[in-house]
Formats: structure tokens, sequence, C-alpha cells
């Protein structure tokens, strides 16, 4: 076990972690991971060395007595108090995820392997959709209603929280607290497919200022493309018929059937987690969809010439 804790640690590079909390649920979670765990050590010390003990021990000088007290108190009284103990810590401090937000609602839901955002402020009455990327205003309970589109998925950001199921035709929800601004990592915590793995997406705690203003800029349609390049791949993308399953708001591009792009230039990461957004990453996404995400819906382009994927990379990257 001591060899293994190390190597577990190793894994975590602290933006999909429950032992780098970033949250206040978080926090109580890897505090009570601690605690369990130094406690399961010295149960485990304590154990082995009584075991140790009596198998060195001359066992004619032991006395009966002795004997069946160190069953009554070792076996017994011992695991009790000491397990009681760390069961009442744990209940005590469970968080309280099921505690309301304190103004923001945001809906998630999971798709075949993307994730559907939308929020919501106080009082809103039309939410503004993005996809694939969490903001959340730091210091401040959000809450999260979850929901899934065709399988269960589940959503998890290890350093904000516990994780909750999604399913189909089902609400479920629970509300997440970040304490400070930074930047983390969600994933899909329940097998839903070919491509569960590559079901990811980003977290982002803003200051509660830059968060308003984010989301202001975030309910704007989509500016007019800035450059040739950009206008040559607005084209392009009318073309290809792109605006069946994607929304562009302010253009013709209506569907639903895929993540909303009308912000896309500025998300830290394309295909849920899968590719960052650099010019050449949406070029390979759009060409190789199929390679890096099997069984994904979308297509690949891969018939397009390199000049247009490259003026499609141009209009999609400019669309911040
Ligand atoms: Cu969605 Cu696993």
């Amino acid at each position: 076990m001591v060899l293994i804790v190390p190597t577990l640690l190793a894994g975590c590079d602290g933006r999909q972690s429950v032992l780098s909390p970033g949250g206040a649920d978080a926090r109580v979670l890897g505090d009570l991971f601690w605690v369990m765990l130094v406690g399961a050590v010295i149960l485990w010390l304590l154990v082995n060395g009584l075991f140790f003990y009596v198998t060195r021990i001359n066992r004619a000088a032991l006395s009966r007595r002795f004997a069946n007290g160190l069953i009554v108190v070792g076996g017994v009284v011992f695991p009790t108090v000491v397990l009681g103990a760390l069961l009442t810590y744990g209940l005590s401090i469970m968080p309280d995820q099921r505690a309301p937000g304190e103004g923001l609602t945001l809906r998630v839901t999971g798709e075949q392997w993307w994730w559907r955002v939308e929020y919501w402020p106080d009082g809103a009455d039309a939410p503004i959709v993005a996809a694939n990327e969490i903001r959340l205003p730091a210091g401040q309970r959000s809450e999260v209603v979850l929901n899934a589109g065709r399988v269960i998925h589940s959503f998890w950001i290890p350093a904000l929280g516990g994780k909750m199921d999604m399913f189909p035709g089902r609400e479920t929800r629970m509300s997440l607290k970040p304490e400070a601004p930074g930047t983390w990592r969600g994933q899909c915590a329940e097998f839903c497919g070919a491509s569960h793995a590559l079901m990811a997406f980003e977290v982002v705690a803003m200051p509660p200022d830059d968060f308003t203003a984010w989301l202001d800029a975030q309910a704007a349609s989509a500016a007019p493309p800035a450059t040739e390049a950009g206008a040559r791949g607005a084209r392009i993308f009318a073309r290809e018929g792109c605006g069946a399953c994607h929304a562009v708001r302010g253009t013709d591009a209506r569907g639903a059937v895929g993540p909303d792009l009308t912000h896309v230039g500025g998300r830290l990461s394309l295909g849920a987690g899968t590719l960052g957004t650099t010019l050449e990453d949406f070029q390979t996404w759009i060409a190789h969809t199929g390679e890096i995400k099997p069984e994904v819906e979308m297509p690949s382009y891969d018939y397009l010439a390199d000049a247009d994927l490259a003026d499609l990379a141009a209009y999609l990257k400019g669309l911040e």
C-alpha cells in the first residue's frame, strides 16, 4: 500500500484532482480522504503490529485472560470506536452540494460526446447557449441542472466537487462553489459509448465582474468575419451545410444537433476537451473528426481542399 499511494498520486496534475481542491465541496472531500487515509494507515499498523506480536511471543507464556482481552479490545472495541469515529466525522462534514445556488443556474446536457451548456442568470427568460466549457463566478454557489440526450452520462469536476449522474428524461441537480478564480478540467464519469474517454470540458472560475462581462459577450450574436479568409470560411460553412447541425447566432446557421458555435473561437478546447483551439486544431478537427473521436456524429470533412480548410478554420477561430 505504501508503494501504491505515491504511484496513484503521481497521476494527479491538479487540474482534474480531488486532492487539489479549488471548490468548497471538493475541499471537504479532500480533507475526508486524508483523514480516512491516515485513519486506515494507523489501523493497519496497529493490526499488523498486534499480529506480529502474537506470532513472535511464546504462546505458553500468554495468559488466557490476556489473550481474551486482546480479542475483545483489539478485535471488537478498538475497531468499533475508530470506525465509528471516522463514520461520524465523515457524515458530519458531508458537503452540501444540494444547497441552492446564489443567482446563476446552468443547465448542462450530456450529448454523444459533448456537453450542451445553457446559462440562466437570475430572472432570465431565455438561456445563453454555449458548449463544452463551463464558466462560473468565483466565490459564489451556482446551481447546475443536469440532463442527458440519449444515454446516461456523469458530470464530474473533481477539483470542485462530487459527481452526479445525468439521465435522459430526468433532471438531477447539484451546486458548485469555486473558491477563487482558476481553471480546471471536468470529465464524463459514466461509460457512455465509444468516445466516453474523450468527453471532457474546461472549467473556468472568474472574478464575478469578469464573469458578468463574459456572459454578456456570450449573449451577443456572432460578429461578421473581420478578415478575407474568415469571410471565405463563412461561405464554405454555408456551402457545406454546417448550419444544419450547428448554430451561429446572427447567421442562418440554426442547427441544434451539435454544439453552438457562436463563440467557439473563444473557448479553450475543441471536441469536448480533445484538442486546443489554434487554427491548426480547427483544421485537424474538421478534417479528422471520426479518427479523433470514434463514432462521433460529425462526419470528417477530409475531402476539403487545404485552402478551404484554412479559411473555415479562420472563420471559426474568429468567432470569439
Ligand atoms: Cu458521457 Cu461517458
